[in-house]
């Protein structure tokens, strides 16, 4: 199994929030990003047996909304996806037309992944956003008209200012919608954007925060949405392949700059840099070996868990007697299930997966 992930470094300018590398660049994104990008994918295919054949292709951004349709097309035609990969494009709602969304279809995209964040329009000014909830609402329609079926919505909770309200009317946005996919993340605030140089005014507290985030579990549950990852959430068999790959410990090649990889256990990753990737002068940084420590805070991501026989048995880790009580420790206080063999948080052990990790990494 092989994922390829493709970083769209482009926006028409920067949410207050984000810290994703990307630069605002209100011209799209020049061809010459595009021969970039089909520079580096020859350089990973293999001289014998060809084009890459990944199992899923994620072109993530930055904002790949920005890529015209011949240009995912010319990417697509390179990097040769296996029949039946998983073709995902993030999109921002103000960027796509009835006419770019069939486009992409045709190039060969069967997933799009929306940034909705919230259906409050007064919210999404404040989070420098460029659309509103309608905009949303009419892309998700467009999409589903251009015959997307497996449509992803990204949420923020706890924004400054959040309520019950706020949480509900967005998930009633995405439902309505047809997202088949949601993925809920909590505010961060990140050093280097504009809310860490001034913090927005009326941020919930961290128990406020993780009551929303229950909220929303509970909320998606009810609606259908199986929680599958501590963000995500999905009507059954619209899991992201994708995202998958990286937290079973998958090969995954990222191209682009400030994109990682992992192949065969190896970690490295590509600067940031759009111009040194432009003029072909990035060089790939070592990140060392995948380990089992990576294993088991990929897996504790998952509600599926982490299995102590595939921890030994792949990575020759064995956990002794006192890594054991804390497990048992953890399910009596209802913030994980064990028995014997997997560990798996629930949704209250997920908002404390930093101390169970603190305890359970040496
Ligand atoms: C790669 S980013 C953005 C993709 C796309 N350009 C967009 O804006 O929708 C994917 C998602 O991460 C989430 N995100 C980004 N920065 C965040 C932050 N500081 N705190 C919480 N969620 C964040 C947003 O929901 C966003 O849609
Ligand atoms: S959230 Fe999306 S659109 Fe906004 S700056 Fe980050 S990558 Fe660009």
């Amino acid at each position: 199994m092989l994922g390829l992930y493709i970083h769209i470094p482009y926006c028409a300018s920067k949410c207050y929030y984000c810290d994703f590398y990307s630069a605002a660049a209100p011209g799209g994104v020049p061809e010459a990003y595009i021969d970039a990008l089909l520079r580096e994918l020859a350089r990973f295919s293999n001289c014998d047996t060809g084009p890459l054949r990944p199992d899923t292709v994620y072109f993530g951004g930055g904002t790949p909304s920005l890529l015209a349709p011949a240009q995912v097309r010319r990417i697509l035609a390179a990097a040769a996806p296996a029949p039946g990969a998983e073709v995902t494009l993030e999109a921002n709602p103000e960027t796509v037309t009835p006419a770019s969304l069939a486009g992409y279809r045709a190039a060969g995209v069967n997933r799009l992944s929306f940034g909705v964040q919230t259906a409050f329009d007064g919210s999404l000014a404040r989070l420098g956003r460029r659309h509103t909830a309608a905009q949303a609402r009419r892309a998700l329609a467009w999409a589903r008209q251009a015959g997307f079926e497996n449509l992803c919505g990204d949420v923020m909770l706890a924004l400054p200012g959040y309520s019950t309200d706020e949480l509900e009317a967005t998930l009633a946005l995405l439902t309505d919608g047809g997202c088949t996919h949601i993925s809920c993340y909590l505010l961060k605030i990140e050093p280097g954007t504009v809310f860490g140089a001034r913090p927005p005014a009326g941020l919930p507290d961290d128990d406020a925060a993780a009551d929303f985030y229950l909220a929303a579990v509970d909320c998606l549950a009810a609606l259908g949405y199986r929680q599958y990852e501590i963000s995500n959430f999905a009507r059954p068999g619209f899991e992201s392949r994708h995202n998958l790959l990286y937290w079973d410990c998958r090969d995954y090649l990222g191209l682009g700059p400030a994109a990682a990889s992992c192949l065969n256990r190896r970690r490295f990753s590509c600067p940031r840099g759009t111009a040194a990737f432009l003029a072909g002068d990035a060089a790939y940084t070592d990140e060392g070996a995948c380990t089992g420590q990576d294993y088991i805070m990929l897996r504790l991501r998952l509600t599926a868990g982490l299995s102590l026989a595939r921890l030994q048995r792949d990575w020759g880790v064995v956990w002794g007697k006192d890594k054991l009580a804390f497990c048992r420790r953890l399910a009596a206080e209802g913030l994980a299930a064990f028995d014997g063999d997997t560990l798996a948080l629930t949704p209250r052990g997920m908002l404390v997966q930093n101390a169970v990790l603190g305890q359970l990494l040496d």
